[in-house]
């Protein structure tokens, strides 16, 4: 019996919804760690397409029970919303239960306003966030002046926490970004109506989570973004505000770090990125185009269109390190298709020519790296109705074989469209 976590490799967008959606069926527990709603993650099931952005993927199995973890920041305006859009599209099922932690931050509508303003101001050094307000709500949560959903319980104190905030966020908004102030007592009333709105959901989660594994419940852990996009670990400062990397399921959740048996890393068989930041095998021709519309790389959260280019196993084997992967879940290659040849990025040069396996701490040094390409044919066949490995064309199988040997770990899976049901499964994640 196993927990697993799941965590994209690359800089999000992997494909992590698609598969934790599927995975839930083997899980009992599946729990959100980290992130918020800057998360976009896309579920195909019967051809009917969902984007969950805060609830678990595995909300639409019946039985589960789906939990939004302490280190997850919580806009309430969209986990209402999102709750209400399932139960009126009929996608909440009727034994499922949701909870989200009472230690969970709040983003108040000052993250939002601030997210904006700060990249409004930024030009030509904007981070391209989602501006959904997440790395200002976690700077307050460790600032310790964030508000938690406990608080919204507690109206003295969460008044009392509201004006010494806006006492700070009214002076940046109008003397450094030129908008207007907000009001404690607007923002206390609305939130106040939230709260009782989600008072049903909101649960000591990290409990929850004990009882289900004293139970021999099986977790299976979500991760949002992608290791690059880690605080920590990834792409400094083109990141979000949270670790990505899965020893966060623990911290985020509130379970110990020893309950997670398998990890596995979710990796495009192409590399995409939302946003800005260096992006080495990033593709500004009409290949990039190719795999964009093939792909259908759009933002799932803010339509943007994402950035294209060929796989980069530099980034992938780093985060197999940072993460502890031990199987690899490899999506999207049937976006490959069609193209004469494919390209695998195995190593860097460095701007003093020496070859380097490890991404660069310092940013501007990364920028100038070049890539290293190893060259494969490409393949012509259609392969979405694809279920075994074997069946694959001989050039698929060549390109994921280069990869995994690339990656030091095995392969779990293959998704080869984005149906539930479109998907080569290799083992069973809840093995131990
Ligand atoms: P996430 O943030 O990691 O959950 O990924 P997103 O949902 O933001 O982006 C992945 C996109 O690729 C979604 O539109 C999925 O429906 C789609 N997708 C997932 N797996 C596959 C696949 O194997 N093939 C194709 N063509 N699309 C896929
Ligand atoms: P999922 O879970 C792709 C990117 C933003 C920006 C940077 C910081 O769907 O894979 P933020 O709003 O978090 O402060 O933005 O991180 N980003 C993502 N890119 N997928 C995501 O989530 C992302 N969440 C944040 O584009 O570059
Ligand atoms: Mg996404």
């Amino acid at each position: 019996m196993a927990n697993v976590a799941v965590v994209g490799t690359q800089w999000g967008d992997e494909g992590k919804g698609k598969l934790v959606d599927l995975y839930t069926e083997g899980a009992d527990v599946i729990a959100r760690f980290q992130g918020g709603n800057n998360a976009g993650h896309t579920l195909v099931v019967k051809g009917r397409k969902t984007i969950l952005h805060l609830i678990p993927s595995g909300i639409l199995h019946d039985n589960k029970i789906c939990i939004i973890g302490n280190g997850v920041v919580v806009d309430p305006v969209v986990l209402i919303q999102e709750i209400e859009e399932l139960q009126k599209g009929g996608l909440f099922p009727p034994h499922t239960k949701l909870y989200v932690s009472e230690k969970a931050h709040l983003i108040m509508p000052y993250h939002k306003r601030l997210d904006m303003a700060r990249e409004a101001s930024s030009k030509g050094k904007k981070i391209g966030t989602t501006g959904r307000g997440i790395g200002p709500a976690y700077e307050d949560k460790a600032a310790r002046i964030g508000i938690r959903v406990c608080d919204l319980y507690n109206e003295s104190l969460l008044r009392e926490r509201l004006q010494r905030s806006l006492n700070e966020k009214n002076f940046l908004l109008t003397g450094l970004y030129s908008e207007q102030p907000l009001s404690a007592d607007e923002i206390a009333a609305e939130y106040l109506a939230y709260a009782r709105k989600i008072k049903p959901y909101v649960a000591d989660t990290s409990l929850i989570l004990d009882n289900a594994m004293r139970a021999g419940k099986k977790i299976l852990f979500e991760g949002a973004q992608g290791a690059h996009l880690d605080i920590d670990h990834g792409t400094y400062p083109y990141v979000t505000s949270s670790n990505t990397v899965a020893g966060n399921a623990a911290c985020g959740s509130g379970i110990g770090p020893n309950v997670i048996n398998n990890i596995i890393g979710i990796c495009k068989a192409y590399t995409t990125r939302v946003g800005e930041g260096p992006f080495l095998t990033e593709l500004n021709d009409e290949i990039g185009d190719y795999i964009q519309q093939a792909g259908q790389e759009f933002g799932a959260t803010t339509g943007r269109k994402r950035r294209c280019g060929w796989l980069d196993m530099v980034l992938v084997r780093q985060a197999v390190r940072t993460s502890g992967i031990t199987a690899l879940a490899i999506t999207k290659l049937d976006v490959l298709t069609g193209l004469d040849k494919v390209k695998i990025c195995v190593g860097y040069e460095a701007a003093d020519a020496e070859f380097t396996h490890a991404v660069p701490a310092d940013i501007d040094l990364f920028g100038q790296c070049r890539p290293v390409y190893e060259e494969f044919p490409g393949w012509k066949e259609s392969i979405p109705e694809i279920r075994k490995l074997e069946e694959l064309p001989a050039n698929a199988r060549r390109y994921l074989q280069r990869l995994e040997e690339l990656a030091g770990v095995p392969l779990n899976l293959v998704s080869v469209g984005p149906g539930r049901e479109e998907t080569i499964i290799l083992s069973d994640p809840f093995c131990d």
